[in-house]
């Protein structure tokens, strides 16, 4: 079991003397007593032991010297809770047991009493756990007694414990801010909350304290941090729930630089790493151009090569048609790492098929010789420029992903890359590979809607270069501005993200008029926070990292539900108390609400 500390200073008046993974050899003789559930029962003719098990661990109980009923024993269902005191004694050396931790030891069983008698549980939560995910989300405090999700518990409070003595050692302000609040943009919808008090309105919850933590840094806190709760009514994934954590954090006069260095040090005293740690530095544009993705999973290579132009004249139509704005990439997997097979390369449409790809072309290069795919469209010269653009200098197979559209090239060529990293077992586990992301575009453009949309959040200070050009407010312009935002990110994730802010009040409001929003509008959702950025305010920058995947990186899952207590489904219900659920008719009328019939 995982490092749990309990009683380390043997407070009285607890109804244990010891915990379950606590007596060793050097015990035997001791009076003590334990309480905890039955593990185990079993009667090996007329021999009786109960394993007790508890978070912290598994002791036997032998019941031979035992002078009360045995009956009782009949009557112990699994999962019950005991309490028993009793002498701890060696075992004789055949039956000591090298996996567990007490294995030398057993307690004779003086005394015993059930606690609490548990019904016939739906799945037993120790050893493996064969119960479906949902069986075990509608009974989370079954699983819960699991030793994974304890020690996930306890990676995550000592994660909290590490992160605030870093801060705290940095002159932080530990400040909590309101839950009940207006919006507070972060691209997702907002969950809000009916006034009785004030029928017809809502509080909205905050999607982060964003607005909040800046009128901190107004409000002279210098150094903020917290650990918040964030509310998002958005679509879920393995990696995202509706109501996480942040480590949030804003530092007044402090430059991007600085927000970096305190950031390197969380991750030092989070992972344990030495001060020789160092998180490198990425361009938004580079990590797109080799990776696809502004969130890499640096741990292995296959970097992708664009080559829209190479295949001009090829007479490859899917190619040549896209080459005037669309883009292509290739990502080449050498013969010494893996020989495909036909079946093998045409199953790599369903790879990039969810990423609106409509396929992956390719062909095989062996000494000057192409076979395969689309090779009867690669020339000796076209082939020249595939080998020197993606330094291919061994035989081996080259993969394509083209598209009109330079998101899907991306997002297709991102997901063939991770396809094959985890296929061809290129990923180490137990290996970190963080990086910045810089120089993020400050505005994405959507066609659909006809309007920008703040690539990080609206209170983003656009780079300096570009203030002069993003007053003027010109739409061309606008699109290929970058703004002074960061993302940290490790092993493919997003595990923070932040930026310098807007401190003067004309660029705010400027920012809101770029992405739409009249002026009444502005008012009405941001007229208090223009206000106070009169009033005198301090450049400020900060970040927030995302907890729950910090935690996810540190307890090595891939399920955000593992590192939460009580998690939320990816229909954002909590299965085991059935959250949401149907107001009383009292409440809809103390709000003055009523809800439209679909
Ligand atoms: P951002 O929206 O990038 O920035 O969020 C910061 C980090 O929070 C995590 N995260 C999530 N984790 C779980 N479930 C979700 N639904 C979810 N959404 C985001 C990610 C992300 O990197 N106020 C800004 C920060 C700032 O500018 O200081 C913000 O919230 O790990
Ligand atoms: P087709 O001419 O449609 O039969 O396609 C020939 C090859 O190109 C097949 O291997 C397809 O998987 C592949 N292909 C089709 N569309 C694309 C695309 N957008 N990007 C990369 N390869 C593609």
């Amino acid at each position: 079991m995982g490092n749990h500390n309990a009683n380390s200073t043997n407070l009285k008046g607890h109804m244990r003397s010891h915990n379950c993974a606590e007596l060793r050899a050097s015990d035997i003789g001791k009076d003590i007593t334990l309480c905890g559930w039955n593990n185990k029962y079993r009667d090996l003719g007329g021999l009786h032991f109960v394993d007790i098990r508890d978070k912290f661990g598994i002791t036997q109980l032998a019941f031979d010297e035992f002078t009360d009923d045995l009956g009782i024993l009949k009557e112990l269902s699994l999962e019950s809770v005991i309490k028993v005191s009793g002498i701890v004694r060696g075992r004789p050396d055949s039956a000591k047991n090298k996996k567990m931790d007490t294995g030398e030891v057993e307690v004779a069983v003086k005394s015993f009493e059930i606690l609490s008698r548990a019904e016939e549980v739906p799945f037993l939560p120790h050893g493996k756990v064969s119960a479906t995910e949902d069986l075990r989300l509608k009974y989370r405090y079954l699983d819960l007694r699991s030793e994974k999700l304890q020690d996930i518990l306890s990676i995550r409070s000592n994660a909290m414990k590490d992160t605030r003595i870093a801060l705290y050692s940095e002159g932080f302000t530990e400040v909590e801010t309101s839950i009940l609040y207006k919006t507070t943009p972060e691209g997702a919808r907002d969950y809000i909350v009916p006034s009785r008090v004030h029928p017809g309105k809502v509080y909205a919850l905050p999607q982060s304290p964003q607005t909040m933590k800046q009128l901190l840094m107004i409000g002279n806190t210098d150094k903020y941090f917290q650990f918040c709760k964030c509310f998002r009514d958005e679509d879920l994934r393995a990696d995202r729930q509706p109501e996480f954590s942040q480590i949030d954090i804003e530092v007044s006069f402090a430059s991007q630089e600085y927000i970096k260095n305190l950031s390197t040090k969380i991750v030092r005293s989070l992972f344990k790493f030495d001060d020789s740690f160092e998180v490198p530095t990425m361009s938004y544009a580079r990590a797109m151009e080799i990776y696809g993705s502004d969130k890499p999973d640096a741990r292995f290579g296959l970097e992708h090569t664009i080559v829209t132009d190479l295949f001009k004249g090829s007479g490859f139509s899917v190619f040549e048609s896209i080459i005037d704005s669309g883009l292509n990439k290739m990502i080449f997997i050498p013969k010494t790492m893996k020989e495909f097979s036909r079946k093998e390369v045409d199953a790599l449409v369903e790879v990039v098929k969810p990423h609106g790809g409509k396929g992956v072309a390719w062909f095989k290069l062996n000494g000057d010789e192409v076979t395969g795919g689309i090779s009867k469209f690669v020339s000796p010269e076209i082939l020249a420029n595939l080998k020197s653009a993606g330094n291919i200098t061994e035989d081996g197979t080259l993969f394509f992903c083209a598209d009109a559209k330079h998101s899907v090239a991306h997002s297709c060529a991102d997901a063939l890359r991770r396809h094959f990293g985890t296929k061809l077992e290129l990923i180490k586990k137990d290996v970190y590979k963080f990086l910045w992301i810089n120089d993020f575009p400050l505005l994405d453009y959507d066609d659909e809607d006809g309007r920008f949309y703040a690539c990080h959040h609206p209170f983003t200070m656009p780079k300096l270069e570009n203030l002069d050009d993003f007053m003027a407010g010109d739409p061309k312009k606008l699109q290929g501005m970058t703004a002074e935002a960061y993302d940290l990110v490790c092993n493919g994730y997003e595990m923070g993200g932040g930026s310098l802010r807007i401190y003067q009040a004309n660029v705010q409001e400027q920012m809101f008029k770029v992405l739409g929003m009249g002026e009444e509008e502005v008012n009405a959702k941001f007229g208090f926070f223009i206000e106070a950025l009169k009033y005198g305010t301090p450049p400020h920058a900060g970040l927030a990292f995302g907890f729950d995947r910090t935690v996810m990186l540190l307890a090595q899952t891939d399920n955000i539900r593992d590192v939460i207590a009580f998690p939320k489904t990816n229909a954002a219900t909590d299965l085991m108390s059935s959250a949401p659920s149907m107001p009383d008719p009292a409440q809809l009328q103390d709000l003055s609400m009523e809800f439209l019939k679909k």
